[in-house]
């Protein structure tokens, strides 16, 4: 691979999970880019299938899952889902970074931070081992910590906090170009969850990489994204430009999404939580819209075709309702001119 910022093509991906009801799926028919050099979001309410959509990054989803189909093309190391043994456990932290969720508990803890850091170096045939943990205490001190008592700690004597932040070092360290960081700053104050967006946004640019932030907060993904995917019940449902996506959102999803929040709503009076709750991989619809139980615009149609995402400009819409109204504008538009 070389030194740029990849691209990533995920096409037609379906992840299932093997349950006492067969193999349902978790991801289905995802397809999202990934611009070189950019940060991508991705939000949704808790089991929409972000972390196994961000395993499949990897090719490392794990029994009883397995990847049903689709590609994951990454620039350089070719479609992922094909890569197996040796060619695999390379792509992996050499040239894709990655924070798996609940990092703060993943650390071995029997070895102190620093060995665990010469271990990845060397499993990687890094042969500058004293700049590898040059470059670990330099990212550690960004983040605000001491770099040098956090290489000799075990995991017991950091906090929570701390040790999400040796797991985004760790996801950096090897100066991989595509970075998947899952749920960085669930362990974190809100100051040091912006702070360490800050330095997510500063190492990105610096080193020109290519970044999937995946978040269940979409004030995370406010701050840190220029592209935004919605995904609920194991669908992508739309996806655009942040601050567009934000501004004026268009899926009744992304909707409920934005007002269940004071914080960007501005007024803790208005913010209401959408009702209902998200579907399990048991009581996803099997066809249809897999949100219209809790959707305002349900129609007839939501009840037996999936609505297929549709472009308008950088933006995507997977919605009956919100297509075939500006279908018929742009119908009416047209008629009158
Ligand atoms: N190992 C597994 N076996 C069976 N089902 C699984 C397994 N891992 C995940 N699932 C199911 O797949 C769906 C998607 O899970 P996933 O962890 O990808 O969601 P998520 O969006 O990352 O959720 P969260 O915000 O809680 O991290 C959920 O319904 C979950 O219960
Ligand atoms: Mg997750």
């Amino acid at each position: 691979m070389s030194n740029q910022a990849p691209g990533v093509r995920i096409d037609g991906l379906t992840v299932v999970y093997k349950t006492p009801a067969g193999e349902l799926p978790a991801v289905r028919g995802v397809t999202l880019t990934l611009e070189p050099g950019s940060i991508t979001g991705i939000v949704g309410e808790s089991g929409s299938g972000k972390s196994t959509l961000a395993l499949s990054l990897l090719n490392a989803v794990q029994p009883p899952g397995r990847i049903a189909g689709g590609s994951v093309e990454i620039d350089g190391l070719g479609d992922v889902v094909g890569l197996r043994g040796e060619e695999l456990r390379k792509a992996r932290g050499k040239h894709i970074g990655y924070v798996f969720q609940a990092a703060q508990n993943s650390l071995n803890p029997l070895k102190t931070v620093g060995k665990q850091l010469l271990d990845l170096g060397r499993s990687h045939g890094v042969d500058d081992l004293r700049g590898l943990v040059r470059e670990a205490k330099e990212l550690l001190g960004r983040m605000g910590l001491d770099g040098a008592r956090v290489l000799d700690s075990h995991q017991h004597e950091l906090s929570g906090g701390m040790r999400q932040r040796v797991g985004i070092m760790l996801a950096l360290v090897l100066n991989a170009h595509l970075v998947v960081l899952d749920e960085p700053t669930t362990a974190l104050d809100m100051i040091t969850q912006a702070n360490i967006l800050r330095i997510v946004r500063e190492v990105h640019a610096e080193r020109g990489l290519t970044t999937l932030v995946i978040t269940h907060d979409i004030g995370v993904v406010a701050e840190v994204a220029d592209r935004l995917a919605v995904m609920y019940g194991g669908r992508l449902v739309e996806q655009g430009p942040t601050r567009e996506v934000l501004g004026a959102p268009r899926h009744p999803y992304t909707r409920g999404l934005i007002q269940a929040i004071p914080r960007l709503t501005g007024d803790i009076d208005e913010a209401r939580a959408l009702p209902g709750r998200p579907p399990t991989l048991v009581t996803v619809p099997k066809e249809g819209c897999v949100f219209r139980e809790r959707c305002e615009l349900r129609m007839d149609v939501c009840d037996t075709v999936d609505p297929e995402p549709v472009a308008d400009g950088p933006r995507l819409v997977a919605c009956h309702a919100v297509n075939s109204a500006s279908a018929s504008t742009t119908v009416a538009t047209k008629e009158h001119a």
